[in-house]
């Protein structure tokens, strides 16, 4: 991000946590119930069962052997619970694969934020050398053109004239995909008003979040920055340093300045470990951390990001009393039923 943008970026952040200059402004807000949808991508529920078998169907990949689901499992949080995965060539990725649940509400897509879309994020992985392995685009829709019945399920879901191609089976994936929301977190329902929802210990968690300085990057739908609408548009991300106070004994121990981040997909200066502010919800639930998955526990990923993002030593309390915070943000969980894949001749 070149500094003007950088400094737009800023600007937006603090504007948000003002609420004198957004009054009424809250910081944090429940899971809205549905996420923007692209006006080219309507949102039919014969295109999301459609995207769901290909989600779940290995043929996808190059070697037949990985569906989306083994590393983004829908049945569990939404990830693999692996430092870094495996694709279908058998080549290790430098990155943790994220959870899906709730990335529609994000702006742009990958822990650089280097996709502008979900359906961008999509076209990418079909065809990476460490995910899908697929050899080109080409190659994609000719495996579907040729398993089973895909191409009549296409004609139905598309019409006769747009059928399958790339663009549709993106399509079909990202329709799916923008269903896993998980709304109703306790957290959710102590927004809203029940102030039960969540133990005492979470609320002095919650506290601490906002007063140590977390909730500056972690804030709103996906304690993940601004979302879709009002401060961005689909495309511009919410970047952030890390680590933010370099040289930290947690920055050797854990390899987290080893990766320069956005500067891969810019080759600016200003963007040389930039990331994308990651999605909190059902964090508890997402074990490993961070870009490299480096980091085993939920508390230790707190206190390495007192260390590295905010230059405090919080206390084991504090710790604690977050982790209890940020396991209030697990929501409820869509039931999957595992679709019916077209039969290979
Ligand atoms: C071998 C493991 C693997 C497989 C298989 C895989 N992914 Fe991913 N996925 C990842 C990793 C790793 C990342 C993070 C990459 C990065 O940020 O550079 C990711 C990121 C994503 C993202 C962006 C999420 C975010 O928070 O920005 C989307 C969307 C996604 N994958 C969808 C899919 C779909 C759809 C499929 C099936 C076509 C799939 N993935 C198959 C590992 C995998
Ligand atoms: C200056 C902005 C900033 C501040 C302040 C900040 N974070 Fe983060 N946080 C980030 C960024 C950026 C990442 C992604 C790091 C990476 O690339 O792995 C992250 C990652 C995380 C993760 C790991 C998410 C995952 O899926 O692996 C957790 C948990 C987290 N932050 C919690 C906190 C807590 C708790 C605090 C306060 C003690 C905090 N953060 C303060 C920017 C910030």
């Amino acid at each position: 991000m070149n500094m003007s943008r950088l400094l737009t970026v800023i600007v937006a952040a603090l504007m948000l946590l003002s609420s004198a200059a957004f009054a009424g402004f809250e910081p944090f807000q429940p899971l809205p119930a549905n996420p923007p949808i692209p006006s080219d991508n309507p949102q039919t529920s014969a295109k999301i069962a459609l995207g769901k078998q290909l989600y779940f169907d290995n043929r996808l990949s190059a070697t037949y052997r990985v569906s989306c689901n083994g590393c983004h499992n829908v049945m569990s949080a939404g990830d693999d619970g692996k430092a870094v995965s495996r694709g279908a060539l058998g080549i290790e990725g430098k990155r943790s694969a994220p959870t899906l649940y709730n990335v529609a509400y994000q702006t742009v897509y990958f822990w650089d934020g280097r996709a502008a879309s979900l359906e961008a994020a999509i076209k990418e992985h079909l065809i990476s050398p460490t995910e899908m392995g697929m050899k080109d685009k080409d190659a994609v829709v000719e495996r579907l053109w040729q398993t089973g019945d895909y191409k009549e399920i296409f004609a139905d879901t598309f019409g006769p004239g747009v059928a399958l191609s790339y663009e549709t089976i993106t399509q079909a994936l990202a329709s799916y995909i923008r269903t896993l929301r998980t709304p109703d977190s306790d957290f959710d329902r102590y927004l809203r008003g029940d102030k039960g929802a969540i133990s005492a210990q979470a609320k002095r968690g919650y506290n601490e979040f906002i007063e140590v300085g977390c909730a500056s990057c972690h804030f709103w739908v996906n304690l993940s920055g601004p979302v879709p609408g009002l401060a961005f548009q689909m495309g511009e991300g919410f970047y952030e340093l890390f680590p933010n106070y370099p040289g930290t004994k947690d920055e050797t121990r854990y390899q987290l300045a080893d990766d320069i981040g956005r500067y891969y997909v810019t080759k600016e200066e200003t963007d040389r470990r930039m990331w994308r502010v990651p999605v909190l919800r059902n964090v508890a639930l997402t074990a490993p951390y961070f870009h490299n998955g480096q980091v085993k526990t939920l508390e230790e990923a707190i206190r390495v990001m007192g260390t590295t993002q905010l230059g405090k030593v919080l206390s084991r309390a504090q710790q604690e009393d977050i982790a209890a915070f940020l396991h209030t943000v697990s929501g409820r969980f869509p039931t999957q039923k595992f679709p019916r894949l077209p039969t290979s001749y």
